[in-house]
């Protein structure tokens, strides 16, 4: 019998016409115990809708990274490679990640001090803040009110030597009830969203990619992003825009002979639209705040020149400019319309297609909301497959 899906309950702020294909709620199977076959339809449905939720999972931390590598079964560490290395030491993501002893690959994350859990005594907890990584900040009095932001775009990888990871899966095991805030954009548009407390918020690359103006698709199937070494020490000084999707242009970035040892060989340049193995829909997936480079292909041999961007290619280094082409390309895709904000329960367990979407922690726990997710990807067996000579001939 086939897998059940129901589509995702999306909230009013959505727009459902751009909500048709993503996310699926699966129902009637525990994903924990899959058989070949299930995890076959799994497998395609992921790729197919991008994000597929079970509720009232029962699901171990072996369990996790079982179903995990199940979608990559040759990749073995974790996506962003072992913990002790001197570059993950002094990572802006360092302080996020604790490790489960009996698992190494699967992370605990969340809020407030979690005590005797999967073989850690006390392990205190963070939830990112806008705080630490904005140029701005949303007002203490306006936060006791409930204003948030998001806090950082990404997609789940390390952007240097290893490859992103495939699946993201995330488990919620202990969610702190609270009551919605207002997620501000702070960009001079009045663009906000009403969130669950604590939401993971998800935007489709495929969308993203699907409502550019045919100029700027254009560019995107031309383009590749050099990704800058150790991007998450680099970026460590520097701080974003109030959206989350970019880093300001300040000259605060680590210069790259004060970073850790690197070599040009390991340096991540990826394209910025990426295949769906399924599907085959181009997806943008940009990494906005570790992007350092673009490099822009000539248009192909015989498409029209006519108001097109970068005709005859480009390698853009100033990084200013950089930033406000990915940002011009990738705002218009987090409006509050085109977001599903999960609005996490426990024991919900998320399985998100981290090559097909972007997405962000969102919100401000106070040190007292108990918040514990396990969270599982392996850096991949393979690169991003980029567009086809037959994409870049359609939308070029
Ligand atoms: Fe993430």
């Amino acid at each position: 019998m086939p897998v059940q899906t129901v589509p995702l309950t999306l909230p009013p702020s959505a727009d459902p016409t751009k909500f048709t294909q993503f996310g699926r709620e699966v129902i009637g199977v525990d994903p924990g115990n899959l058989s070949p076959a299930e995890f076959a339809e799994i497998e395609q449905l992921l790729y197919t809708h991008d994000a597929l939720l079970f509720r009232n999972a029962k699901f171990s931390p072996e369990q996790q990274y079982a179903l995990t590598r199940a979608f990559d079964p040759t990749s073995e560490s974790y996506g962003h490679g072992n913990n002790k290395t001197q570059s993950t030491k002094k990572s802006i993501l360092h302080p996020d990640l604790k490790t489960i002893p009996r698992v190494p690959q699967v992370q605990l994350i969340g809020n407030g001090t979690v005590y005797n859990h999967e073989g850690l005594e006390v392990a205190p907890l963070k939830h990112p803040s806008h705080r630490t990584f904005h140029k701005t900040t949303v007002s203490l009095e306006d936060e006791a009110h409930g204003a948030t932001r998001f806090y950082r775009w990404h997609i789940d990888a390390a952007l240097y030597e290893l490859s992103p990871p495939k699946v993201t899966t995330l488990y919620a095991v202990r969610v702190p009830q609270g009551p919605q805030q207002i997620c501000r954009y702070d960009d001079g548009t009045g663009d906000e969203l009403p969130v669950p407390l604590g939401t993971t918020a998800f935007v489709s690359g495929k969308t993203m990619f699907d409502i550019l103006p045919r100029e700027l698709q254009s560019v995107a199937v031309r383009a590749r992003v050099r990704y800058a070494p150790h991007p998450y020490v680099w970026m460590g000084p520097a701080a974003a825009h109030s959206t989350g999707l970019a880093i300001e242009s300040e000259g605060k970035e680590l210069p790259l002979d004060q970073l850790p040892p690197w070599t040009e060989d390991k340096i991540k340049v990826l394209p910025v639209t990426w295949k769906n193995p399924v599907t085959g829909a181009l997806h943008f997936q940009v990494h906005p705040c570790a992007a350092h480079e673009l490099l822009i292909d000539p248009l192909p041999e015989g498409a029209s020149r006519e108001d097109a961007l970068y005709p005859d290619g480009a390698h853009l280094t100033d990084i200013k400019e950089v930033r406000d082409l990915l940002y011009k390309m990738q705002r218009p895709a987090i409006a509050p319309s085109l977001i599903y904000p999960h609005d996490w329960k426990e024991k919900d367990l998320v399985l998100f297609h981290n090559r097909g979407v972007l997405h962000t922690v969102v919100g401000a726990f106070k040190p007292d909301e108990v918040r514990a997710f396990h969270q599982c990807n392996l850096a991949a067996s393979s690169t991003p497959v980029g567009p086809t000579p037959e994409d870049v001939n359609k939308y070029a």
